[in-house]
């Protein structure tokens, strides 16, 4: 089993400037709770509780007022500063350390997923020995995606592509995936594209070329969103606000899924209550218990 995660929190947030001048994107609220909660909720989800999150530079003290009490959620967190955006795979190279020669699972931070099978997803692909899983996800507009073209029959991956002008399938790469420890050589290995990144389509490649590439598929029934432009921001916490009001289920609330994990018990909880103060988190916790 994938026991290690990395939260990729950096990033310059320039499409949702100026919110992102002084916050970072990923502590902004999506809804009810800040947009971290997410992405580290699908981790937790997937029973990995050793965790990287790796923040820009300067910006670790607003990440750690937030994850004071990490024993409340039953999992550690490290935290890693990135000097400027070199590009996703950099959180292997950062990450070496951390990673210490075992497999391991990346989540940006600013992405979202939702659905009912995803915790059947996240059990299969945190059970990965060797090569790499990619998750992927139909979209009606390929062409701003990592793409990945299918094999119908046997769902083998045939080619991926970032951003194919020329259309090859509508399956977008998600910005979760699982690599074995190789991952931090390949990541070495890679070249700056020409826009001046390590690119994450270039490392899988590497997995691809050695035909260890395999991949998960969110249905029709799941989701996954993106929250990287104002538009799509708000729109991913309309998303939070109508499924939570209509079912009185929180999505991503971190101290639930810590204990029908059995990672955390009721003094966790009331502890949490008493961290959070006295607002609609806390009154859903309360209920927890
Ligand atoms: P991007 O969407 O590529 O970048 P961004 O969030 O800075 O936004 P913008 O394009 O508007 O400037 O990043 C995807 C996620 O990965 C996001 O959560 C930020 C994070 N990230 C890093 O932490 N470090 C990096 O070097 C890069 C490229 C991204």
């Amino acid at each position: 089993m994938i026991k290690k995660g990395i939260i990729l929190a950096g990033g310059m947030g320039t499409r949702m400037s100026p919110l992102t001048k002084a916050v970072n994107k990923q502590l902004l609220p999506i809804y009810d709770k800040p947009l971290i909660y997410y992405p580290l909720s699908i981790l937790m989800l997937a029973k990995i509780r050793d965790i990287l999150i790796i923040v820009n530079k300067g910006q670790l003290s607003q990440y750690k007022k937030l994850f004071i009490n990490e024993k409340n959620l039953g999992i550690k967190i490290s935290f890693k500063e990135q000097p400027s955006p070199k590009g996703l795979p950099d959180a292997f190279i950062l990450g070496e350390k951390f990673i210490d020669n075992s497999n391991v699972a990346l989540i940006l931070g600013d992405n979202f997923f939702y659905g009912q099978s995803l915790s059947k997803l996240l059990h299969n692909s945190a059970k990965l020995k060797h090569g790499a899983k990619i998750v992927l996800h139909s979209v009606k507009n390929p062409e701003l995606f990592g793409v990945a073209k299918i094999n119908e029959k046997n769902k083998k991956i045939l080619k991926i592509v970032e951003k194919p002008k020329k259309f090859i399938s509508n399956f977008a790469i998600t910005g979760l995936y699982f690599f074995d420890k190789k991952v931090v050589h390949f990541a070495k290995k890679l070249k700056p594209s020409k826009r001046g990144e390590l690119e994450i389509i270039d490392l899988i490649n590497q997995y691809k070329k050695s035909n260890k590439l395999s991949a998960e598929y969110i249905g029709r029934g799941g989701a996954w969103l993106d929250t990287g432009s104002i538009s799509d921001y708000y729109k991913t916490s309309a998303f939070v606000q109508a499924v939570e009001n209509r079912q009185g289920f929180k999505i991503a609330c971190l101290e639930e899924i810590a204990l029908s994990n059995g990672w955390i018990n009721k003094k966790n909880i009331l502890d949490a209550i008493k961290f959070y103060g006295n607002c609609e988190y806390s009154a859903y916790l309360k209920k927890l218990i």
